[in-house]
């Protein structure tokens, strides 16, 4: 598996990198393996067409979803932090997934290139207007997009929220203004995590 490097719109590390940086092994040892134990992961993806072959998942991490896809499937994870794809480039050696350097908000990829687009626990650290356009880079590669993200219940304090480094919850009206139409928004009790899937109106 190579780390391709794409530096176009990949700004420098700035204080929410290294905070993500700080906090990740909490994420990643203790929080991604509680999602993958309740099976959240998988409840994701088996949101996607069921004839899927190729997705991207963009902020990928370590590659925690990797570890729940099934064989003979091709996952491209793309993230902008460089010490977790090679993270992910060790602990998924053998695997035929692609790692992609680059931003959420500027997708080196052709329009309609994916079966499905997955973004796991990534979109609370953009700004409004940066998933505005990456909701609208989604739906520019592929008609179907599924996600697991940080509900309200998890975000009870303005403090816990910054100290994920959060720059603000989804909400569903930016899927509106992007031509996205919500088909599954699932909030469950547990693990404070909503479970959506949304799909292109237009198809292209
Ligand atoms: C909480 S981690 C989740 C990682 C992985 N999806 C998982 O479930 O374990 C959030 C990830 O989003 C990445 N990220 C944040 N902003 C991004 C952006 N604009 N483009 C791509 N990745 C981004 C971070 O580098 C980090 O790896």
């Amino acid at each position: 598996m190579d780390v391709s490097m794409n530096k176009e719109g990949v700004a420098k590390p700035k204080l929410i990198t290294r905070i993500l940086r700080a906090i990740y092994p909490l994420h990643d040892d203790v929080v991604a393996k509680a999602f993958i134990k309740a099976g959240l992961y998988r409840k994701a993806l088996e949101l996607l067409p069921p004839y899927w072959k190729r997705i991207v998942d963009l902020g990928c991490g370590t590659g925690r979803t990797f570890e729940v896809v099934e064989e003979g499937k091709v996952v491209v994870g793309l993230d902008l932090t460089l010490d977790f794809l090679k993270i992910a480039k060790t602990r998924h050696r053998q695997k035929p997934f692609d790692l992609v350097y680059g931003t959420a908000t500027h997708l080196p990829f052709r329009s309609n290139s994916f079966d499905g687009v997955l973004t796991y626990t990534m979109m609370h650290h953009l700004t409004y207007d940066e998933k505005l356009r990456t909701l609208s880079e989604i739906a520019r590669v592929s008609d179907t997009y599924v996600f697991g993200e940080v509900g309200k219940k998890l975000c009870w304090s303005s403090i816990l929220l910054k100290m994920i480094g959060s720059k603000g919850l989804i909400s569903k009206d930016v899927f509106e203004k992007v031509g996205l139409r919500i088909e599954v928004w699932e909030d469950p009790k547990s693990f404070c995590l909503i479970i959506g899937k949304a799909s292109r109106l237009r198809k292209e």
